[in-house]
C-alpha cells in the first residue's frame, strides 16, 4: 500500500515533533497535526516558529521547513481521520485521578474517545498506529471499540510506542536507537506493518526497524521506561551510601560504568527523576503486575518510585537540616524548575516537590528558569493542592534574570541542570548573598572547587 495521508490525534510534545520528523523526511507524505486544544494548534500555527508550544533545540527549524508544504496543524480531526490511510494516536495517558486504579492505572478516557471518533467517521479501510505509551493489551479494547462501532470498514492496529526523550527529541527521531512496530501475525496484521516500516525507511536503516506481535510492541515499551528509570533509583540509593560513607557517588558511576555489561549512560544520581513519564509508566506497570496477581513483580517495580520519593524529600529536608534547622522566612533560590535541561515541560519536576517540602518549612522560594514561564511554576504548585493559591503565591517568587534571583538568598539549590548554569558570574552571586552562602547541587553540575575557593559552603548528591 503506498502511503501518502496520515494524521496524528495530540499535538503535544510526542505528536508535534514526531510528526515534524516525518513531514520532513517524507515529502511525498501529507502529514496532518489534530488536537481539540485549539491554543495549542495555533502556537504550531504561530508564524514565528520561535513561539511553537514545545521548546526542543532544532525543531523550529524542521516545522518552519515542512509546515504549509506537507505538514499542518488543525482542529479539524474528523477531516483529519476521514482523509488519512494512517492515524496516529497521540494522546496523554495519565495516571488515573479517581476510582478503581485512582494514583496508578493509566487513564485510557482520551484513548477510547479517539477510537470512538475514528470509528464513527472512517469510511474506509485505516491503520491505527497506537503511538501513546499504553498498559499491554489495549490495542484489544481499541479493536473491540472500532469494530463494534464502526461502518463497517477493516481496521488493522498497530502498535509503535515512542522513545524520544524531552530535550533530545529532534535528534532521537533523526537518529532513534530503534523503531518497534508490533501488529497482527495475519496477512493483513503484517500487509500494515510493512505500510510502516515503509514510512520510516525513509530515514531510518532497516536493521533498525523491529517488528514484533502487538503485545511484545506494547510491553517493551513500559520495560524500557522501568528500567532507565531502576538505573536512576539505583544510582541514588548509592549517592545515600556515599555521602555516608566517603565513597563519590560521580567516581562510583565512572567505575562501575566502564564495564560494559553495565554502560555508562544513565548512571547520573540527582535530586530525583522527573518528567511525565518514569513514574506514570512504572505505575501504570505496577498496577498491570497487581492485576494478574503478580504481587512480588508489583512490589519489586514499585520500589524504584519509593527511592526516587525518598531522593527527593532527602534533598530538601538535608536544605533544612543544614540551614540550621530552620528555613523559616529565609530566601532559597531555585536555579532551575524543568524536569532536565533543554525543555520548557515541568510535569512531576523534582523541583516541584522540593519547593511544596520547603514552603512546609515556611521558606521563600525564589525561581529562575531559562524557559519555564512564571505562571507554569505556580500552577504546578497549585495543582498538589497542599495549600491555598494565594498562599503559595505569597511563598514563592519567580525572576527573569538569575543574578537577582540570587540576591539576599541564604542558599541556592539547584534543580535542573542547564548549561547556563555553569558560566555564571558566582563571585557576583556570593557577594551579593547572605552569608554563609550555601549551593545545594541537585545536579553535580557546578566545579565544588571554584565555589569553595570563592567561599560558599557547597553540597552535592553523593558526596
Ligand atoms: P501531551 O499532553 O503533551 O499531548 C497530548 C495531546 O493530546 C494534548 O494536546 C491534548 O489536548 C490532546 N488530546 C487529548 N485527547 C484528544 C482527543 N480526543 N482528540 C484530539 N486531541 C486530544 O502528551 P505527550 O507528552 O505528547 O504524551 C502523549 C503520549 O506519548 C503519552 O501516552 C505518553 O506517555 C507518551 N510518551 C511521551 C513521551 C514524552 O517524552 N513526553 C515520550 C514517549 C511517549
Ligand atoms: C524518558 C525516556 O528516556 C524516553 O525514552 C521515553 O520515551 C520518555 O521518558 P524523558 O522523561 O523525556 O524520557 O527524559 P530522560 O532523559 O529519560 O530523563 C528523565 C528524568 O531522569 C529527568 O528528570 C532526568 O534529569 C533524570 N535523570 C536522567 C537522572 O536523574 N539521571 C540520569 O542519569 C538520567
Amino acid at each position: 500500500m503506498k502511503i501518502t495521508k496520515i494524521c496524528c490525534i495530540g499535538a503535544g510534545y510526542v505528536g508535534g515533533p514526531t510528526m515534524a520528523v516525518i513531514a520532513q523526511k517524507c515529502p511525498q507524505i501529507q502529514v496532518a497535526v489534530v488536537d481539540l486544544n485549539a491554543e495549542r494548534i495555533a502556537a504550531w500555527n504561530d508564524e514565528n516558529v520561535d513561539n511553537i508550544p514545545i521548546y526542543e533545540p532544532g525543531l523550529g527549524a524542521i516545522v518552519g521547513e515542512a509546515r504549509g508544504r506537507n505538514l499542518f496543524f488543525s482542529t479539524d480531526v474528523d477531516k483529519a481521520i476521514a482523509e488519512a490511510q494512517i492515524i496516529f494516536i497521540s494522546v496523554n495517558t495519565p495516571t488515573k485521578t479517581y476510582g478503581k486504579g485512582k494514583g496508578m492505572a493509566a487513564d485510557l478516557k482520551y484513548i477510547e474517545l479517539c477510537a470512538r471518533q475514528i470509528a464513527r467517521v472512517a469510511k474506509d479501510n485505516k491503520i491505527v498506529v497506537e503511538k501513546s505509551t499504553l498498559p499491554v493489551r489495549t490495542a484489544e479494547a481499541i479493536k473491540s471499540i472500532l469494530d463494534n462501532t464502526g461502518n463497517g470498514v477493516q481496521f488493522q492496529i498497530l502498535s509503535n510506542p515512542e522513545f524520544l526523550a524531552e530535550g533530545t527529541a529532534v535528534q532521537d527521531l533523526l537518529n532513534p536507537d530503534r523503531i518497534l512496530i508490533g501488529g497482527d501475525t495475519t496477512e493483513e496484521g503484517e500487509k500494515a506493518i510493512q505500510a510502516l516500516v515503509d514510512v520510516y525507511a525513509n530515514w531510518v536503516p532497516a536493521d533498525k526497524i523491529v517488528t514484533t506481535n502487538v503485545w511484545s510492541s506494547e510491553l517493551s515499551k513500559l520495560t524500557a521506561n522501568a528500567f532507565l528509570a531502576q538505573r536512576i533509583s539505583s544510582i541514588n540509593a548509592m549517592s545515600e551510601l556515599c555521602e555516608k560513607t566517603g565513597a563519590d557517588v560521580n567516581e562510583v558511576a565512572k567505575a562501575i560504568g566502564m564495564d560494559s555489561r553495565i554502560g555508562s549512560k544513565f548512571l547520573k544520581a540527582s535530586v530525583g527523576f522527573g518528567g511525565s513519564c518514569f513514574q506514570k509508566d512504572i505505575l501504570n506497570l505496577v498496577y498491570i503486575a497487581k492485576s494478574y496477581g503478580l504481587n512480588e513483580v508489583a512490589d519489586y517495580w514499585e520500589q524504584v518510585i519509593i527511592m526516587n520519593d525518598h531522593q527527593k524529600r532527602r534533598f530538601s529536608s538535608n536544605i533544612v537540616q543544614t540551614l540550621y534547622n530552620t528555613v523559616s522566612d529565609k530566601k532559597i533560590t531555585f536555579l532551575g524548575w524543568a524536569f532536565k535541561k533543554d525543555t520548557n515541560d515541568t510535569r512531576e519536576s523534582a523541583a516541584i516537590y522540593v519547593a511544596d517540602d520547603l514552603i512546609n518549612e515556611h521558606a521563600k522560594i525564589a525561581v529562575y528558569d531559562p524557559k519555564v514561564a512564571n505562571k507554569k511554576i505556580l500552577d504546578d504548585l497549585n495543582y498538589l493542592e497542599t495549600r491555598t493559591a494565594a498562599s503559595n503565591a505569597s511563598s514563592i517568587s519567580c525572576f527573569t534574570d538569575p543574578y537577582e534571583a540570587c540576591q539576599n538568598a541564604h542558599a541556592i539549590a539547584v534543580l535542573t541542570e542547564w548549561d547556563e548554569f555553569i558560566t555564571y558570574d558566582w563571585q557576583k552571586i556570593y557577594d551579593s548573598m547572605q552569608k554563609p552562602a550555601f549551593v545545594f547541587d541537585g545536579r553535580n553540575l557546578l566545579n565544588a572547587a571554584d565555589l569553595e575557593a570563592i567561599g560558599f559552603v557547597y553540597q552535592a548528591v553523593g558526596s
